[in-house]
């Protein structure tokens, strides 16, 4: 006999939350605050896995901000972006790893199992420090959000918890509009301190995302959900995943599928409780979850387990 796990269910819909969560996705929802154009629809014929991996890989290709790109030209950007691709960079990756910061990695024990990969991916403020039991101790990658860069309290220039593996940058944009329509309204202003990282870390490659990657993602979660999700950018977490499968032939993710330890606490490295760091209120984290279990080749018993979900890179996907 077949044992069945209790675990996210692809159809987690927004009247399973808690009505303040629910609330307050619709208010997100009803918002719009980056002008979301795409009218919703409700989808009479589902996507197979199959299908749903090609969309990814299609739509969403790797794509960073180069020098030249609309209006980040001129000298000082010509010296401070960087000139080597990120895929060259990181060529052949094989298996890669991506770690959620989520309470539920706390007591995971997962540390050896993911530093055993190619290459491992964290984000924004997620330490290894004193947690590397749980979380391990390699980080090659590490997504961070333009409100980190800008806020100061996050000592974003001198902290060392940066200083290891390739930095990606990315903020909220407006939907769809040219570089130069977001270059003066960004989210958070942080294009001057990356290059005043750049000139302290000059031998760190760091990128700064193009907000296409994001809102071709947010089409194809809105596109493939039974409701109207949030018209905010996909979550930090999504948007690495994506990243990931354009690098490796195959990525493990960690904890984005909440494990038999799911609980309130947000981080696991930190100690307050919120509901909506798992489930979503800004970000249209619960639908992108939905799409995740839909896409995952694992089974539920490692899902149950480890909180681990294995996803095909771009390259191992036939369209
Ligand atoms: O909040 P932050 O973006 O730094 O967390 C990294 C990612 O981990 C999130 O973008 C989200 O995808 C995932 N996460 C989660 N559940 C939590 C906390 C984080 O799925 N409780």
């Amino acid at each position: 006999t077949v044992r069945s796990w209790p675990v996210w269910k692809e159809n987690t819909s927004a009247d399973d939350l808690f009505s303040w969560l629910k609330d307050l996705k619709n208010s997100f929802q009803a918002q719009n605050k980056y002008n979301v154009t795409l009218i919703w629809k409700n989808m009479s014929a589902k996507l197979s896995q199959q299908e749903l991996l090609c969309q990814l890989k299609t739509r969403v290709p790797l794509t960073m901000i180069k020098a030249g790109d609309g209006p980040f030209k001129g000298e000082d950007w010509q010296k401070y972006l960087p000139t080597e691709d990120l895929n060259k960079k990181f060529e052949n990756l094989q298996r890669c790893a991506v770690v959620s910061s989520a309470g539920s990695l706390k007591n995971a024990t997962l540390g050896a199992e993911i530093d055993d990969h190619d290459a491992v991916m964290r984000f924004n403020a997620a330490p290894t420090d004193g947690y590397s039991i749980d979380v391990g101790e390699k980080t090659s990658i590490r997504i961070i959000n333009s409100q980190l860069v800008h806020d100061k309290q996050h000592n974003f220039l001198t902290n060392p918890l940066y200083q290891t593996g390739v930095l990606i940058v990315w903020d909220p944009a407006p939907y769809k509009q040219d570089l130069q329509h977001w270059y003066s309204n960004p989210d958070y202003s942080f294009f001057e301190r990356y290059m005043e990282y750049r000139k302290k870390h000059p031998e760190q490659l760091f990128y700064i995302m193009n907000p296409v990657m994001q809102w071709n993602l947010w089409d194809i979660i809105q596109e493939n959900s039974l409701e109207k999700i949030q018209r905010n950018p996909p979550s930090s977490g999504m948007q690495g995943i994506a990243l990931m499968m354009s690098l490796c032939d195959e990525v493990n993710v960690y904890e984005f599928l909440p494990s038999k330890r799911q609980s309130d606490i947000c981080y696991y490295y930190q100690q307050f409780n919120d509901r909506a760091c798992t489930m979503g209120a800004y970000h249209p984290l619960m639908y992108e979850k939905n799409l995740v279990k839909r896409m995952n080749q694992g089974t539920d018993h490692d899902i149950f387990h480890y909180g681990r979900v294995t996803l095909p890179g771009f390259r191992n996907i036939d369209c």
